[in-house]
């Protein structure tokens, strides 16, 4: 048996250091009100500034939403031109905010795989707020997480065959090393995964991250999740007991 020690203790244990949002039904919340798919990606798009402002004000070090799978390039191609538009005018829109606000912003997934423009407006968001040291938003774009966790048993193997690692070496904190969230260091366990629109699954969402994650679905669809309901569910994770495997303290 290894002797890992697992120092997952939150700072403040009622605030979870590190949140994933699965922002789930947009579609299902315009076609309910007699609108187009695409109105609730509108303003699913503008509920993300909301609940940016209310991470922040909990005092929440990560948060890390799913904006599009890689299961989602199934979609039709005039749903697809809409969320690119939609995501390019957020960062343009939303950036002086994010600096103001001292948020440093990664997008993590294929991002080769998006428009160039996309690509391109990104890199100048993510460089422009480079140096902020508050809230890490992070959005997963063309983002699975077993094509992450492939993608890293690749980089592992590659560096045996190079030499530059041992079998023995390898283990939960050297394949952590190799994943997409590498870079986030202690904050890339997820304490919270909340996915909204009642449905309960993950989705190929950060699977290896959220070993330990508690987990909260919530009814409403995306479009409706407001910075009160995303308190109350803060709340609510504050009052869990996190065991991580252990038993009761
Ligand atoms: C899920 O609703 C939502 C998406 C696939 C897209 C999420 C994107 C945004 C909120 C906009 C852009 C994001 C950022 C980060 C600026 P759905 O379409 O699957 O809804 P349904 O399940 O009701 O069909």
């Amino acid at each position: 048996m290894s002797s890992l020690q697992l120092n997952t203790e939150p700072i403040n244990p009622t605030i979870p250091r590190h949140v994933a949002i699965i922002m789930d039904g947009n579609g299902r919340w315009a076609n309910r009100r007699g609108h187009a798919r695409f109105f609730g990606h509108v303003r699913g798009t503008e509920r993300v500034r909301e609940i940016v402002e209310e991470a922040i004000q909990l005092g929440v070090d990560a948060l890390t939403l799913y904006a599009f799978s890689t299961e989602n390039w199934k979609r039709p191609e005039d749903e697809l031109s809409i969320l690119w538009k939609l995501l390019l005018k957020h960062l343009k829109r939303e950036r002086e905010h994010m600096q103001k606000n001292n948020v440093r912003l990664r997008v993590m997934g294929e991002v080769d795989r998006l428009p160039a423009e996309v690509q391109r407006q990104v890199a100048v968001t993510m460089d422009m707020l480079s140096a902020n040291t508050g809230l890490v938003v992070t959005f997963a774009v063309s983002y699975g997480s077993r094509r992450e966790i492939t993608a890293s048993a690749k980089k592992i193997a590659q560096a045996v065959a190079s030499g530059g690692l041992r079998v023995d070496e390898i283990d939960e904190n050297a394949v952590a090393k190799y994943l997409w969230t590498a870079d986030m260091q202690d904050l890339a366990d997820v304490d919270l995964l909340i996915r909204t629109s009642g449905e309960m699954r993950i989705s190929n969402f950060l699977l290896w991250q959220s070993a330990y994650a508690e987990l909260e679905f919530v009814d409403e669809c995306w479009p409706d999740f407001t910075r009160e309901r995303f308190r109350d569910v803060i709340v609510k994770y504050g009052k869990r007991e996190r065991r991580y495997g252990g038993i009761q303290k």
